[in-house]
């Protein structure tokens, strides 16, 4: 690797960053097309955040990713923020073009992709039912309503969370989304006949690796069963779900796919998917 005067960077912007595996993905695709980028953590507290914003866009780099705590705070210190990631109230991809900071969510876009690509199901149409209200199931919920989902039922723990979001869907993208409780009566009914069950809480995560976020006797083979948990790498949803024969979709797709949007979008190419893949199954082992 030469970094030299013509060299794009790339930055990752969170505090604290920790081991974050952007870096790794996206230095073995600049690398593989043998494109002159380069990227690079960069730990920012909230304080020096504008600072850091306003310098980035005026030296050479082609953009910057977002992780936490950023990703609402930043909003305010781009030049244009667009339709979807308003809608989703937060920016994880910002895209530098002389001096003009615009700011994309990728995290909904890359997880629509992974469950295409993995789950053989397009959205359109289709019947989900999505476990959790956090941030993850917010970005996800509202790209599906954009990309023209069916009917989309969620639940949480929280209900209020789950009641708010769904307002938020019919009322600022379209009138697809209804609610309900997370108690088994009322999960069986709403996975009768739905096509897609996407878990985004964190039951099943390390270091809870035995919990499922519902009853395992609820899935039936019609369904495509989706984790975006990838620590571990399967889950025990997916483990289930497979036994039951469902077609799973594993949590890693949606990293590699949010990483591949803000790829294409910093350099204009498609980026080397087997390759992001590959270099991250490598650095979580196995
Ligand atoms: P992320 O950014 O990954 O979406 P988050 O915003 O912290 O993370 O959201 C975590 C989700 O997992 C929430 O929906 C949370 O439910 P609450 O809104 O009720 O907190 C859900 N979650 C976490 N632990 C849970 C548990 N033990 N049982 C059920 N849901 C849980």
């Amino acid at each position: 690797m030469t970094i030299d005067v013509d060299t794009k960077l790339v930055g990752l912007l969170g505090f604290p960053l920790g081991h974050s595996l952007s870096p790794v993905m996206h230095n073995r695709a600049f690398a593989t097309l043998g494109l002159n980028f380069h990227y690079l953590p960069i730990q920012v507290s909230e304080a020096h955040l504008p600072t850091v914003a306003a310098g980035l866009a005026c030296m050479n780099f082609a953009g910057y990713n977002v992780t936490i705590p950023h990703k609402i705070r930043i909003m305010a210190h781009l030049d244009a923020v667009d339709d979807l990631a308003r809608v989703i109230g937060a920016v994880n991809t910002v895209v530098l073009h002389e001096g003009r900071a615009t700011g994309y969510n990728t995290d909904g876009a890359g997880y629509v992709r992974a469950l295409e690509t993995e789950g053989g199901v397009t959205v359109e149409g289709r019947k989900v039912v999505v476990l959790g209200c956090g941030g993850a199931a917010r970005a996800i919920a509202m790209t599906l309503a954009f990309r023209g989902v069916g009917a989309l039922t969620l639940c949480n723990r929280t209900a209020e969370k789950a009641h708010a979001l769904a307002a938020d869907i019919n009322s600022r993208v379209r009138p697809c989304c209804g609610v309900a409780p997370m108690e088994p009566a009322a999960l069986e009914a709403a996975l009768a006949g739905a096509e897609v069950l996407i878990n985004t809480t964190s039951m099943g995560m390390h270091p809870q690796e035995d919990r499922l976020p519902l009853e395992a006797g609820l899935l039936h083979r019609d369904l495509v069963v989706s984790d975006i948990v990838y620590n571990p790498r399967e889950t025990r949803l997916l483990r289930e779900a497979a036994a039951r024969g469902c077609r799973v979709v594993h949590g890693l797709g949606m990293l590699v796919y949010q990483g591949v949007e803000g790829f294409r979008r910093w350099t204009g190419q498609e980026a080397p998917v087997e390759v992001m893949f590959a270099a991250l199954r490598e650095k979580l082992g196995g």
